[in-house]
């Protein structure tokens, strides 16, 4: 039995997301000077420009696509999905567009100003307390509900293309049209993995030198599993950066894809977004920290060349906790070293990061 014909709903909502594609803009590259690092370069693609102020606009779309067009998407169909708050922010953006309902299932203790984009959209939050698995949630509650289940975490490196309509084709195209070379590096956190799964198989696949950092949080299960092969079990929501590290490695995640990875200390990460928002005077998300702590690594360590990452959020979704200095210390994150390092790094190019321990700078 083949899959039946296409309803007149699905070939339209597939028409209407492909045209919502192809209207889309290019997000911008947006260079950090480095005049005290002679002969390198830092890009970061800015994925806060997408209508729903996130990377995750893409992905979600590509969610929606790959439902429809396998038939289990239709008219009226709810939609579930387990998040961290970006991708759900995206979904509710994306299922108001088709009409259909969404609920997010989002662990205790979202910032409130992703909770409130996700309602702002039509979505429903189910918040799940801590220490309860969103993921298996989300599924229960789309099997009860004859509704479908988006599962980012299983199908983020699925739904997306590697060779087209993503942000590293997208990356690599503006590179080259402003006859920028290959970049030596590029940098991603890992949340489902699919960001850095999808860069690490178009850079095998083209042939291509650039090669892959992973950045991890404190405490995420990635690091270990691409360094050691160890696979913990259990399943917790809550990373103290959103959007990255996990208690479980997720499917989406491509350990033989990756050539490097790098632990950074959540304080480091919340550092980092707090002097790059006040550098670029544009506020961007925690992840985006991280990255830019993987990148600065890199740069310490290169005598010349390009390191590429993303701005993977915007950080004005974090009100209340990144620019939040009493929330920061009631959580033990003291960012103001971080904070200082980045200044000395960027005035000499000597970076000195201000604690390190041994297993917190691991890299492999
Ligand atoms: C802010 C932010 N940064 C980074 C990531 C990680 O991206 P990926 O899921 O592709 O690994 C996410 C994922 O949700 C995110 O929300």
């Amino acid at each position: 039995m083949g899959l039946p014909a296409a309803t007149r709903w699905q070939r339209n909502a597939d028409s209407l997301l492909l045209c919502e594609r192809n209207v889309a803009r290019v997000t911008p590259l947006i260079e950090l000077s480095l005049p005290a690092l002679p002969g390198r370069r830092l890009l970061l693609k800015d994925e806060s420009a997408h209508p729903t102020g996130s990377l995750k606009h893409r992905l979600a779309r590509a969610l929606l696509l790959q439902g429809i067009r396998s038939g289990a998407v239709g008219e009226g169909t709810p939609l579930f999905d387990a998040s961290s708050g970006n991708t759900a922010i995206a979904e509710a953006w994306f299922a108001q567009l088709l009409r259909l309902p969404y609920f997010a299932v989002v662990p205790e203790g979202l910032s409130p100003g992703k909770q409130a984009l996700i309602r702002q959209y039509g979505g429903e939050l189910v918040v799940v307390p801590k220490g309860q698995c969103c993921k298996r949630e989300a599924a229960r509650l789309a099997a009860r509900n004859s509704g479908y289940f988006l599962d980012q975490f299983t199908n983020a490196a699925r739904a997306v293309d590697w060779r087209a309509h993503n942000v590293i084709v997208e990356l690599f195209d503006q590179l080259h049209q402003q006859a920028i070379p290959d970049p030596d590096w590029f940098v991603m956190g890992a949340g489902t993995g699919g960001t850095a799964t999808c860069a690490g198989r178009y850079f095998r696949n083209s042939n291509l030198e650039t090669q892959l950092l992973v950045v991890d949080p404190e405490d995420s299960a990635f690091y270990n599993y691409h360094r050691h092969g160890c696979h913990p079990g259990g399943c917790l929501c809550a990373s103290r950066v959103e959007g990255i590290g996990r208690p479980t490695v997720e499917p989406s995640f491509t350990a033989s894809l990756v050539n490097r990875m790098s632990v950074i200390p959540d304080a480091a990460s919340y550092g980092a977004a707090r002097w790059l928002s006040a550098k670029l005077e544009q506020p961007v998300g925690v992840s985006t920290g991280c990255n830019l702590i993987g990148a600065v690594q890199l740069l310490a360590t290169l005598q010349r060349g390009l390191v590429t990452t993303l701005i993977c959020d915007d950080g004005r979704r974090y009100a209340g906790t990144l620019d939040d200095r009493s929330w920061l210390a009631r959580q033990g994150l003291e960012t103001s070293p971080w904070e200082r390092a980045l200044d000395t790094w960027h005035a000499s190019g000597f970076w000195r990061p201000p604690v390190m321990d041994r297993e917190l700078s691991a890299t492999g």
